[in-house]
């Protein structure tokens, strides 16, 4: 068995560490978490290794993107497990830092974005992208790194990290991963392990829907059409649907009308406590 790779807990220890590895030439790769680590994850670990001699993880659970009623502490943790399957994927580093230390007595400062921040998640979770980007922000500044590798999985996410790197300048590359699926179409997420055995045979529905809604698109079926549609779909399932919408991939703008160019088709819907995100490509 592999050596779990070293943890640092501080910011001054982690900048250490990668001074180094900066200092000996070396490229640095950067996947944050929130632990609670699948195949997914270790993906982007696969991912961040193919553009940088080293890679570094961090498994931060980031009370500021919780709102009050939601899973925050509740959330998976397991950090001894999430250190053997990074121990498998050989990352070089953990950086795992408590939450006095990302959030220290006193600490005043949001980092909000616009953009692609506004709309569809926000609509339901008002506090999240602010949570995000704030702590998105302090990671990179803390670890330094080349590049950021983050799952498509939270596309919008993705576009908000994108959005932030670009208007404060990170000398950083934010790399995308597409989303990794169970063979039944389910998006593997840390937030699968709530589900149910009933729940689980239901949420592959969300990618069943959003498949059956872009093929329609595809063949001309009106955009609102099939998204009504697969709002039905999923309802009859039994999902509480938050939203199923058809956007422009670049900055997740409405989509034309009738749609063209690079789209995303985004949906997010509740099964029984647990919220299930999904989307993709049109
Ligand atoms: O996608 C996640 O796991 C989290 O939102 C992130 C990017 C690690 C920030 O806490």
């Amino acid at each position: 068995m592999s050596t779990p790779p070293p943890t640092d807990d501080t910011v001054a220890g982690i900048r250490a560490r990668v001074a180094a590895w900066r200092a000996a030439g070396e490229r640095v790769g950067f996947v944050p978490t929130m632990g609670a680590l699948h195949a997914g994850h270790l993906a982007l670990v696969r991912t961040a290794r193919r553009s940088a001699e080293r890679v570094v993880v961090s498994v931060f659970v980031n009370p500021t993107q919780f709102a009050p009623t939601e899973d925050f502490s509740a959330y998976p943790r397991d950090l001894a497990g999430d250190l053997s399957k990074l121990a498998s994927v050989e990352a070089d580093a953990v950086f795992a830092p408590t939450t006095t230390e990302m959030y220290p007595q006193g600490f005043a400062t949001q980092v909000s974005v616009g953009g692609p921040a506004i709309g569809l998640e926000t609509d339901f979770r008002p506090h999240f992208f602010a949570g995000v980007a704030t702590v998105v922000a302090k990671l990179l500044i803390a670890v330094g790194p080349d590049v950021a590798v983050f799952g498509e999985k939270d596309f919008q996410q993705f576009l908000v990290v994108r959005r932030l790197v670009a208007d404060l300048r990170l000398p950083v590359e934010v790399v995308g991963h597409p989303i990794e699926r169970e063979a039944d179409g389910l998006a593997l997420s840390s937030r699968n392990a709530y589900l149910s055995p009933e729940e689980r045979a239901t949420a592959p529905e969300i990618y069943a829907a959003l498949t059956e809604a872009a093929l329609a698109i595809r063949s001309g079926t009106d955009a609102q059409a099939a998204l009504s549609a697969a709002r039905g779909r999923l309802a009859a399932s039994g999902f509480v649907v938050d939203y199923v919408e058809l956007r422009n991939a670049e900055d997740l703008s409405p989509a034309e009308t009738p749609p063209h160019g690079p789209l995303r088709l985004l949906a997010a819907a509740r099964l029984g406590r647990t919220r299930l995100i999904d989307n993709i490509p049109l």
